[in-house]
């Protein structure tokens, strides 16, 4: 079952066949996978977590002296992520085998659950949003823009984080529905600066004003809003006037 699972990435992820002689042919410490897996089929199942979670080898196994996959000693369990890479293992098991199998009465086609469903080749299956706002609240704002630049130009273009307009107007609103007044309006005009054309990122910009109390640039930046994206006007004219008659 679990080959079935795993054996899907066809990527050539981080080594050539060369660097393939360097695995062992046989596996002493395997309490997951099947103990007689072929050399290729384990091969497979660990790309498809580096790529899943967009790392190499190194994340779970411990590196030794010198060079290249032949220094790796793959059979210590020293690394937690090893550790926490069964426990995931186990639990993708159980969602393809217990509980995705109960849609069958629906459908035939069941998608399976692998590494990258959830992962999207980052470590921490996690919103930017999210991210961010713990980092704002851990370690404040200016580390918290440091990080967003470090995200964006590591993972920009993947599938791990969304990094239109619309994310960082949920983190505007987290963090003005926390009274964080300053960090939303930073997040806000960095979002304009990225996207200067979309209302979107204007509306965000309004609402944390109008949250923060600050009536009359709230009003300016929703009509900001509202001329690039006319589509919207209605709605947030309904907010000006409530605005107005506050
Ligand atoms: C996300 C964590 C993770 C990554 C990344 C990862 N592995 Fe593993 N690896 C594991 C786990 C967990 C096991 C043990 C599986 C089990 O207990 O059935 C394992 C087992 C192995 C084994 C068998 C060791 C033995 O003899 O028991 C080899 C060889 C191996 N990995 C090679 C690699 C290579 C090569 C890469 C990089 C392409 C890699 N791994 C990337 C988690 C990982
Ligand atoms: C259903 C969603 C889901 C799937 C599928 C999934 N994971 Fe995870 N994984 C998570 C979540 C959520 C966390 C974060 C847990 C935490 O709070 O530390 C996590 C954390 C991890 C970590 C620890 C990362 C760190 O930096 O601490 C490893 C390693 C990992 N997953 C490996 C895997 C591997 C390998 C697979 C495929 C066999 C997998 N995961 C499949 C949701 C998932």
């Amino acid at each position: 079952m679990l080959k079935h699972i795993y054996s899907t990435s066809l990527i050539i992820f981080l080594f050539s066949i060369a660097s393939l002689a360097q695995i062992p042919d046989h596996f002493v410490n395997l309490k997951v996978l099947p103990s007689d897996i072929s050399k290729d089929e384990l091969v497979s199942v660990m790309r498809s977590f580096s790529s899943g979670l967009g790392v190499r080898c190194n994340f779970c196994h411990v590196e030794g002296e010198g060079q290249g996959l032949g220094s790796m000693n793959f059979v210590s369990d020293e690394k937690d992520n090893k550790k926490k890479a069964r426990i995931m293992m186990e639990m993708v098991h159980d969602l393809n085998t217990k509980y995705l199998p109960e849609l069958s009465e629906f459908s035939k086609d069941i998608i399976k659950v692998k590494c990258v469903t959830c992962h999207r080749g980052a470590t921490e299956p996690q919103s930017l949003e999210d991210v961010l706002f713990e980092v704002v609240k851990s370690k404040g704002l200016p580390e918290a823009i440091s990080t967003y630049h470090q995200l964006y130009d590591r993972y920009y273009g993947g599938f791990a984080y969304d990094f239109r307009d619309h994310s960082l107007v949920s983190l505007s609103e987290m963090l003005s529905d926390s009274s964080m007044f300053d960090a939303a309006l930073a997040f806000d005009s960095l979002n304009i600066n990225m996207y200067p054309e979309s209302g979107t990122a204007y509306f965000g910009l309004a609402e944390a004003y109008e949250k923060k109390g600050d009536k009359e640039n709230a009003i300016k930046y929703y009509q900001k809003s509202i001329e690039l994206n006319p589509r919207s006007a209605d709605f947030i004219n309904r907010r000006i006037e409530a605005l107005k008659n506050e």
